[in-house]
């Protein structure tokens, strides 16, 4: 079964509202603001599971990508709380997995969910864009899933993914089109625009540093060979509440309220919500549910 959810009035819709500049985040804010527990990743993980309309989960595709064989040994740069490893690792009961992030508290959470299972892991704290304290030649898989954004050296990074990768391993590296959600983003900007906000506050996701778009590029500079697989979904909520939970939590209101600034006060976000809400509220009503559609998939590279 295809899930392919495009269609014209969606395009001329990013078209429209996507603007061509991205928000940009520091590994420190990363470490220190979204990821200091995981409240963010456990409620994205459970929406994006759980309203799906796509048969084929996240896990499906990437069990395509990654071809395992069971006996591989994993990297996972920005492992995150180990929602995808805790999947992933009855594939590779004869293999291993190491598990990479900078924020302590979610690998923490990662190390707790896969605790007393028989494949051997490793955890360390640390950046995707060192890592020194791995030897050459010694993982047969390395994935970075939804962080690359994050990560301060980008070349730096993929030289020393190349490094550790035997020759024959692949580098997954999934991440989203900018317009991809394109829904939320225009609840939200329709929102602000009615508030007046300030015009900094219209930028597109932060995947824009590396979007499938234009990912291919700085890849093909680090790997001999880099594919591109995608995939799509839409997220459908016939109830307001969840589709809050996930505005809100996502990047605090699509980045609006990821850094300190004090020109946004409490009200400011509170009558955003109310703002947002009524939209998707009037969405359900009209149509029986409010969609979000989304374009995401994975570099693989050799
Ligand atoms: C959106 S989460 C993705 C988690 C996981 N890969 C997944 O897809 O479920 C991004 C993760 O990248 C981590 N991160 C941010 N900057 C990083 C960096 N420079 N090096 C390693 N991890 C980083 C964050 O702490 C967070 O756990």
């Amino acid at each position: 079964m295809t899930s392919d959810f495009r269609t014209p009035a969606l395009d001329a819709l990013a078209a429209k509202i996507i603007p061509g500049q991205h928000f940009e985040f520091s590994a420190a804010t990363a470490r220190d603001r979204f990821f200091n527990d995981t409240r963010m990743l456990d409620v994205k993980q459970w929406v994006h599971n759980a309203f799906r309309t796509n048969p084929t989960s996240m896990l499906g595709h990437m069990l395509d990508n990654l071809a395992l064989t069971g006996t591989e040994d994993l990297l996972d740069l920005g492992c995150g709380n180990g929602f995808i490893l805790g999947d992933l690792r009855p594939h590779l009961a004869d293999g291993s997995i190491t598990g990479l992030d900078i924020a302590p508290a979610v690998l923490e959470a990662a190390q707790q969910r896969l605790h007393g299972t028989a494949t051997p892991c490793t955890w360390i704290e640390g950046s995707a864009d060192d890592l020194s304290m791995l030897g050459d030649d010694t993982f047969d898989r390395v994935m970075a899933n939804y962080m690359i954004h994050y990560v301060p050296d980008l070349d730096r990074c993929f030289t020393e993914v190349r490094r550790v990768m035997r020759p024959g391993g692949i580098f997954q590296l999934t991440t989203d089109r900018t317009d991809s959600m394109l829904e939320m983003y225009d609840v939200h900007f329709t929102a602000l625009k009615a508030m007046s906000a300030p015009q900094d506050l219209f930028k597109a996701s932060p995947k824009g540093r590396l979007s499938l778009t234009n990912g291919g590029d700085l890849l093909g500079r680090h790997f001999e060979r880099v594919d591109t697989v995608t995939w799509q979904d839409q997220l459908r909520f016939t109830d307001p509440e969840p589709f809050m939970r996930f505005y809100e939590v996502g990047h605090n209101h699509c980045c609006a309220s990821s850094e300190e600034d004090e020109r946004l006060t409490g009200d400011f976000f509170a009558e955003l919500r109310d703002r947002v809400r009524a939209q998707v509220t009037e969405a359900i009503d009209t149509r029986g549910y409010f969609a979000v559609t989304k374009y995401t998939g994975s570099f693989l590279c050799r």
